[in-house]
């Protein structure tokens, strides 16, 4: 391989890890050059399995004190994102970040403020805004082809039982969090995505399937929040971590001239058939599989931008804010039994 612009190394070898390693590598600008794993890992077998030159590190400070790194991709366990994303920055190190950011709202404001004081760039791997369903439908709507939104919903539904290896985890509070949190994060970002005004206050509410496969959850598995858009616009997430079926990224967006319904849509402007769904021919987000997520274009987005020393189109840590500022909000409402909850 030969020598790009940004080393990058990485905290946590997991699952994420894998797929964030090919991306990296197949971007224009960055490499791979150092893992740190809580495992004794072996810089040849890095090597070798990854191409390039990786060393292992075996503590998040030494890779962090290693000057030829530019760039910290970080896919540890969320109850560690905090002090290893604060640690990064106060390093220099620009910063990959998988969702969730952090399991609290100050440790989100922590990240995003370290960041902003030593002047590094941030990437929250929110990379569904990158897929090919959700580029299409946001041309869709920015083209006016269904006018105003004054009604949207994206939904999670995706099991997560003892057939996933993040189950081990994400059966606990502390690393699960919430249903929001821990996956139907991507749904909520997506709904944002889509519906771009200021939301005014969220209610959420909660429960859990008597599935046995979920007993062990710490949290409820199923919860669906209401947005009340300052605008007026109203819109719905549903995240259910714990369903017997295929995955399923429900997008529905209803406005003054169509909807789009997932890859269908009726656009008035268009004069098409309103009795009947005309088709969009694109890429589904169907899939809780990480080598299926479009980690590759969201990654080239972010060395684009730092070429250019600017934050990154779509999932720059800011942007990144705001969906955690309406997820916490509603995981407060679930826990007071539904009462709404104002987004600060
Ligand atoms: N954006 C997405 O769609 C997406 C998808 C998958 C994971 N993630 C996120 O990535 C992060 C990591 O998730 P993951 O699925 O890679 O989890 P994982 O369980 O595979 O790995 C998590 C952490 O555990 C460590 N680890 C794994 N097995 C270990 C072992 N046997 N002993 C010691 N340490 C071990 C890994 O090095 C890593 O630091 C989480 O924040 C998760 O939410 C995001």
């Amino acid at each position: 391989m030969s020598k790009k612009k940004y080393n990058v190394g990485i905290i946590g070898y997991g699952w994420a890890a894998t797929a964030h390693i090919d991306a990296i590598n197949a971007s224009s600008q960055a490499q791979v050059t150092a893992i740190y794993s809580s495992r004794p890992l072996d810089s040849a077998t890095l090597s070798a399995k990854h191409g390039g030159k990786i060393k292992a590190y075996d503590t998040v400070e030494a890779l962090l004190a290693d000057p030829e790194i530019h760039v910290v991709d970080i896919t540890s366990y969320p109850s560690q994102h905090c002090a290893q994303a604060v640690a990064a920055a106060k390093a220099k190190k620009h910063i990959i970040l998988e969702k969730p950011m952090a399991n609290s709202m100050p440790e989100v404001i922590q990240i995003f403020e370290a960041a902003e004081k030593n002047g590094v760039k941030g990437c929250v791997c929110f990379e569904c805004r990158f897929s090919s369903q959700m580029e299409a439908t946001k041309a869709v709507i920015d083209q006016g082809l269904i006018g105003d939104i004054h009604y949207g919903e994206v939904d999670y539904y995706h099991g997560i039982g003892p057939w996933y290896g993040q189950y081990r985890w994400n059966i606990g509070k502390k690393d699960g969090g919430s249903a929001l949190l821990t996956a139907g994060c991507h749904a909520l970002d997506a709904l944002l995505m889509c519906m771009p005004g200021e939301v005014d206050s969220v209610t959420s509410f909660s429960t859990k399937s008597k599935s046995e496969y979920f007993t062990p959850y710490e949290y409820d598995t199923s919860a669906v929040t209401i947005l009340k858009f300052k605008n007026g616009a109203v819109g719905k997430c549903a995240a259910i971590v714990d369903c017997l079926q295929p995955y399923y990224f429900h997008t529905h967006l209803v406005g003054s001239h169509g909807s789009v319904l997932d890859n269908k849509f009726h656009s008035a402007k268009l004069k098409t058939n309103k009795t009947q769904w005309s088709g969009l021919s694109m890429k589904m987000l169907d899939s809780g599989d990480v080598s299926d997520h479009p980690y590759q274009a969201q990654f080239q987005a972010f060395f684009d931008a730092l070429d250019k020393g600017q934050d990154m189109p779509l999932t720059s840590f800011r942007d990144a804010l705001r969906t955690f500022k309406v997820i916490f909000a509603a995981d407060q409402s679930a826990a007071n039994g539904g009462q709404p909850v104002k987004v600060a």
